[in-house]
């Protein structure tokens, strides 16, 4: 028997493929993309602040109490003590694509009282929509999905990614990137975050590390990474890492083995070398926005409880392009697509929590 999608995720896949509409036409014409630099390495384009807005106006069209947490914007829109809050990516993959590297998407998780409850990560560039929702499983268009069923780590492909920006500890990365790479069969770095995680989900990788990485960029893939029966942590296997800037998946053997292998190498970013320019580091002070979402964390899969601890402040800058008639082509092809029925079919299994 099948059941309907949750009206929230609805909402959230109306959003994603209102972003991805406005990242796929700006692809045609990279050479016109105004880019701006947030930080040595970190840029942002007019593209995400688009595609953030057209996700926020959609999600608050339809929830108008809701919270927002978006890597563009921080906290200035929703409501600030709304027990839902959305985390949001708008372009996981900037520098990606600015460079016509097709391996980017769009990332929108929603928590409730703390907990992910619905997740999608939308890759506009093979129309692949990733979507789960708390306790039904995670799903691929269509295809249900599941971890890899692998068990020695020398067999396994793992994904990662490199830390580029001023004060990440790239040498203590090298001493990951050894140990890990020595055990396993392959590494990868695709450039994704959301992207990676739906990866290990979908047993395309068995596992994926990183450094330094914000809520926004794993939010909804964690959900991915649960419900399809994987594993999430810090790296000492924790599920307290949705804001410890250190995140480690798996499916449960794989997971296990990289916690092993990971564990001396717990927050290396906040340890062992001074902060450059402070506000996005690990450790930073507990700002507003970080005792906002506090109360934001994920359990994953089996492992233990949430601890959630501080938020590094979202970086912000930059001029939008993008014109008001694009955006209002957005938002009729959106309300086009209201008209036809969901492309994402509905998800099988468990009991639903809400
Ligand atoms: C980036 C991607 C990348 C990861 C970076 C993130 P952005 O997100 O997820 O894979 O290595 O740390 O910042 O900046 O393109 O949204
Ligand atoms: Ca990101
Ligand atoms: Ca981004």
């Amino acid at each position: 028997m099948s059941q309907a999608l949750h009206p929230m995720l609805n909402i959230a896949i109306k959003a994603a493929r209102s972003a991805g509409g406005i990242i796929n036409r700006a692809s045609m014409d990279l050479d016109l993309l105004k880019v701006n630099t947030k930080a040595p390495n970190d840029f942002v384009t007019e593209v995400d602040h688009a595609a953030e807005a057209i996700i926020i106006e959609t999600l608050l069209a339809a929830y108008p109490g809701h919270g927002i947490l978006a890597e563009e914007s921080g906290r200035a829109h929703g409501a600030k003590d709304s027990e839902y809050v959305w985390i949001i990516d708008p372009l996981d993959g900037t520098t990606n694509f600015i460079h016509g590297f097709p391996v980017y998407a769009v990332s929108i998780a929603l928590s409730y009282r703390g907990q992910i409850q619905q997740a999608v990560v939308y890759d506009p560039t093979r129309n692949d929509l990733f979507y789960a929702s708390k306790g039904r499983g995670a799903f691929l268009n269509d295809k249900r999905l599941r971890v890899s069923k692998r068990t020695r780590l020398a067999d396994c492909l793992i994904g990662t990614g490199f830390p580029f920006r001023k004060g990440d500890n790239f040498k203590r990365y090298m001493q990951m990137f050894e140990v890990v790479m020595q055990s396993c069969a392959g590494l990868r770095r695709p450039g994704s975050a959301a992207l990676d995680l739906c990866h290990v989900a979908a047993g395309h990788t068995d596992g994926f590390f990183e450094t330094g990485l914000s809520p926004w960029d794993i939010a909804a893939g964690a959900l991915l990474v649960t419900e399809a029966g994987g594993l999430i942590g810090n790296f000492t296997g924790e599920s307290d890492y949705l804001n410890q800037r250190e995140v480690v998946a798996g499916n449960p053997r794989v997971y296990g083995q990289l916690v092993t292998l990971l564990s001396p190498y717990t927050h290396v970013i906040a340890n062992d070398e001074p902060k450059s320019d402070g506000a996005s580091e690990a450790g930073a002070a507990l700002t507003p926005e970080s005792a906002l979402l506090a109360g934001l964390g994920l359990q994953g899969g089996t492992s233990a409880d949430d601890a959630p601890a501080t938020a590094p402040p979202a970086v912000k800058k930059a001029a939008v392009r993008i014109s008001k008639e694009s955006m209002a082509r957005e938002k009729q092809a959106a309300a086009d697509a209201d008209r036809k029925p969901p492309r994402a079919r509905t998800p099988r299994g468990g009991d639903a929590p809400f």
